[in-house]
């Protein structure tokens, strides 16, 4: 997979990329991501790449020029066109699913925003898709950039030591995370749940499951809602509901 970011600050972005598991994954060739300077492709003798709002306003607007350029550039490299993201507090809100989705796209491009936003005419003309990373405003698109690159890279194959590593984490499955637990047994006078030490694999199985059922309903009851949840599984819900299991 290719991941071009399109941004007016490389080195904040290669700085973040160049560390820990997606620096890995780049230099092992799993993923190829490259920084690309908006600055490069103003066309005019100040590399000028913004300007004052038609109608007046406070701030600055980026042109249309500079980003369409930089775009076409990497249109130029491959022969399938790539799939444009803008992220933009307007945007859809990233989940993991869409994290999935993306991570089985060949090519993306990742455009970010800055100062007052972008000419809307180039987004109509190149944009595929607008993501926000909550409802929330930044300064500017690279951190929410980084996030979505951080999260689509470790759904890649071989990324994640593990691919067990993925799916029985928070929100892979609709439900967050069963609580982990590592030496010493006894911490603070808090000992560890002792199905845990068992070594009986079922029963661990079941007790994760089961405990990922309730930290779910506990801490994020609106994800119940939305997963598909066996019947098994949603008579559970109900018992907690009504107390028939500790929570
Ligand atoms: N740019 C500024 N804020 C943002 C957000 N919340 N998500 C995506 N892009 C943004």
């Amino acid at each position: 997979m290719k991941i071009d970011i399109l941004t007016l600050f490389p080195e904040m972005c290669e700085a973040v990329l160049s560390s820990s598991i997606i620096g890995r994954a780049r230099k092992n060739g799993l993923v190829e991501i490259n920084c690309v300077n908006i600055r490069d492709f103003a066309g005019n003798k100040h590399n000028k790449v913004d300007d004052t709002p038609y109608g007046g306003g406070m701030g600055m607007v980026m042109a249309a020029d500079p980003i369409y350029n930089a775009y076409k550039s990497l249109c130029a490299e491959g022969e399938e066109k790539p799939f444009l993201i803008y992220l933009t507090p307007q945007g859809k809100v990233f989940d993991q699913k869409t994290a999935i989705e993306f991570s089985n796209i060949k090519h993306i491009v990742l455009l970010c925003g800055h100062y007052e936003g972008i000419d809307e005419r180039v987004i109509e003309e190149i944009v595929d898709c607008e993501v926000s990373i909550g409802d929330f405003v930044l300064t500017g698109g690279e951190l929410p950039a980084l996030t979505v690159a951080d999260a689509v890279c470790r759904m890649l194959p071989g990324v994640l030591s593990d691919s067990v590593c993925f799916t029985e984490e928070s929100h892979y499955s609709g439900l967050l995370e069963y609580p982990q637990y590592t030496k010493p047994a006894e911490w603070h006078g808090k000992t560890v749940p002792e199905v845990l030490l068992s070594g009986h694999h079922l029963n661990i199985e079941k007790w994760r499951h089961q405990k990922a059922l309730e930290v779910t309903l506990k801490k994020r009851p609106d994800l119940i809602e939305k997963s598909e949840l066996s019947n098994k599984d949603l008579k559970y819900i109900v018992d907690l509901k009504n107390k028939k299991h500790d929570i």
